[in-house]
């Protein structure tokens, strides 16, 4: 009886932990580079429509997140995390591996090919974003739940 209360007890320091360490979840951990992908979409897409000026570091550091994010994203869908946490994966993930690996195989190529070409202007911005901006949309179709 002492013994499982002291276990009660040590249970109840740990428990408070938790909630950070729901946040290893790889549906969380996916959703949070997403919306790093998505802050950096943000910047180049603003001065792609000429809304901001055209900064060539900060675009330039765009690039890098996009392309930081392709390999560590590809790895953020083991089986059986298709639903839980709120989560936009569509199940054709899991149905269609091929279909969603070239996404990702684009995704990595385009943003690559983008950092390498370090554009200095706004139509070379223009040029090597657009090219990223068709897969987010390619692969949000085949492979984002539409809300
Ligand atoms: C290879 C496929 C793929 C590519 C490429 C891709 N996305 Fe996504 N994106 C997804 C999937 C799948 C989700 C849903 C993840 C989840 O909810 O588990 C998502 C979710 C998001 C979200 C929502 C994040 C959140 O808070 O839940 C944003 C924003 C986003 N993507 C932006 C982008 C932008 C911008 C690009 C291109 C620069 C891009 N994505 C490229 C597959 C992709």
């Amino acid at each position: 009886m002492i013994r499982s209360k002291a276990l009660i007890a040590s249970l109840l320091l740990i428990l408070p932990a938790l909630p950070a360490l729901a946040g290893d979840s790889p549906q969380e951990q996916r959703q949070e580079l997403m919306e790093d992908v998505g802050g950096a979409a943000k910047k180049i897409g603003k001065m792609m429509k000429g809304e901001t000026e055209f900064d060539a570091a900060v675009a330039n550091q765009a690039l890098v997140v996009w392309a930081e994010s392709a390999e560590p994203f590809g790895k953020l869908f083991p089986e059986g995390s298709d639903s839980g946490y709120d989560t936009e994966a569509k199940a054709t993930i899991w149905s269609d591996p091929e279909g969603f690996e070239e996404q990702l195989a684009l995704f990595a190529e385009k943003t690559s090919a983008a950092v390498a070409a370090n554009p200095q202007d706004l139509e070379a911005l223009k040029a090597s974003g657009g090219a990223v901006f068709k897969v987010c949309k390619s692969c949000h179709e085949g492979y984002r739940v539409d809300d």
